[in-house]
């Protein structure tokens, strides 16, 4: 049982700047500083904090991951579209060697085939997708309990 304030870090990817506006039947019409704010507020609930970013840009969140290591216990990311392509980042996260958990709002499986492969998931503890910003909520929940319980 590991006691004391928990880190984690939160990283979005490319796009994700417009939840709310984007395809919001998709994507759902809350906000990210939304998310941001109930991610940080759930980890005070349970003496984590939490540190959220979004980039559009790829080496910036690898520099981030970096950047952060020593600090995060642990890492949700929500890579976008980078889930489909981007080894960098799948590089990047055994590198950190952080337990990380990947996040969708969507059901990736349930949409274009192309959607339906993450070369990010070999690198993760778990994934969770498929119910919108709760995706993110259940992630934090879940990350700290696995945290807690080490
Ligand atoms: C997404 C799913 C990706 O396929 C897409 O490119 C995104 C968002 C999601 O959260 O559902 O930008 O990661």
């Amino acid at each position: 049982m590991k006691t004391g304030t928990l880190h984690i870090l939160v990283l979005h990817g490319p796009n994700l700047n417009f939840l709310g506006q984007r395809e919001p039947e998709i994507y759902g019409k809350t906000t990210l500083d939304e998310i941001n704010r109930t991610l940080v507020e759930l980890g005070k609930k349970r003496e984590a904090e939490v540190k959220c970013f979004q980039s559009n840009h790829e080496g910036q969140l690898i520099d981030r991951l970096y950047e952060y290591r020593q600090w995060a216990n642990g890492i949700i990311i929500n890579p976008a579209a980078f889930t489909h392509y981007s080894l960098a980042i799948y590089d990047a996260l055994l590198v950190v060697e952080n337990p990380v958990v990947e996040v969708h709002l969507s059901n990736i499986f349930k949409r274009e085939e192309w959607r339906h492969k993450s070369v990010i998931s070999p690198a993760c503890m778990g994934i969770i997708g498929g119910f919108g910003a709760d995706s993110y909520f259940m992630a934090l929940r879940e990350l700290l309990k696995k945290l807690r319980d080490e």
